[in-house]
């Protein structure tokens, strides 16, 4: 079964924080569609990155998808100040909320998509009330913080648990997948479901970028 190309999202994570506008203009140059935007506060991840300034300086350079997600204590927080930056989609961590029914219908009546993402501990079983009202689930496939990790195997049972689940109940969220993402695993990981490929040292440290983005997309085995 021929699978669509995945989405990528690379990770600002991994850019120049000297200037990320030229990060910025090479993920467009390269043929990404998104760029991922990893917000951290030291507490639910043991460091610190970007904030919503950091998306409204962005914004207006490119046309990309700005797909963020929060690995913070306490997101509903940051609804509003992001969806006035200029976020399209908000991702938050299950493991951070209570209350993420209501957060989801915050972050869709501030005007972004929402998203929810589980740490590798987290069963999908959690997120099971929330799939008919989501518009992105995000697996990280490693532990919160930074990244250049190794992928953890196991995380990849969730994205067929999850493509398994979207189909049963008919629920349109789409799939990503997030740390430890190379252009060696890529294949793999899109055959297991996922639709949104998030990278950053796997795009950030390739010599060839088109070729590192077609190869994540799934389009080539190996970069190049
Ligand atoms: C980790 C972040 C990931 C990370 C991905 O906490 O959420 O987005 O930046 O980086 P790589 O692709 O290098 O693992
Ligand atoms: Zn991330």
């Amino acid at each position: 079964m021929t699978r669509k190309p995945a989405i990528v999202a690379p990770s600002m994570l991994s850019a120049n924080f000297s200037n990320l506008a030229d990060a910025v203009k090479l993920v467009g140059e390269a043929g990404a569609e998104w760029i991922h935007v990893d917000v951290m506060d030291g507490h639910f991840a043991k460091n610190l990155s970007f904030c919503a300034k950091t998306v409204a300086d962005i914004r207006p350079l490119t046309k990309l998808v700005l797909d963020c997600h929060l690995m913070v204590d306490n997101p509903q927080d940051y609804v509003e100040s992001f969806a006035e930056a200029g976020a399209d989609y908000f991702t938050f961590h299950a493991e951070a909320a209570v209350h993420s029914h209501r957060i989801i219908q915050s972050i869709k009546s501030a005007g972004m998509k929402a998203g929810i993402c589980i740490v590798p501990g987290t069963p999908v079983g959690v997120l099971e009330e929330l799939l008919p009202e989501l518009e992105q689930v995000l697996v990280l496939s490693v532990n919160p913080g930074f990244g250049g990790q190794k992928m953890i195997p196991s995380c990849l049972d969730k994205l067929s648990k999850l493509a398994a689940l979207r189909k049963e109940r008919n629920c349109h969220y789409l799939l990503s997948i997030d740390g430890g993402i190379t252009m060696d695993n890529a294949l793999t990981v899109i055959e297991s479901g996922a639709d949104v490929i998030v990278a950053g040292n796997a795009f950030f440290s390739a010599p060839d970028h088109k070729a590192a983005v077609r190869s994540l997309k799934g389009l080539a085995r190996q970069a190049g």
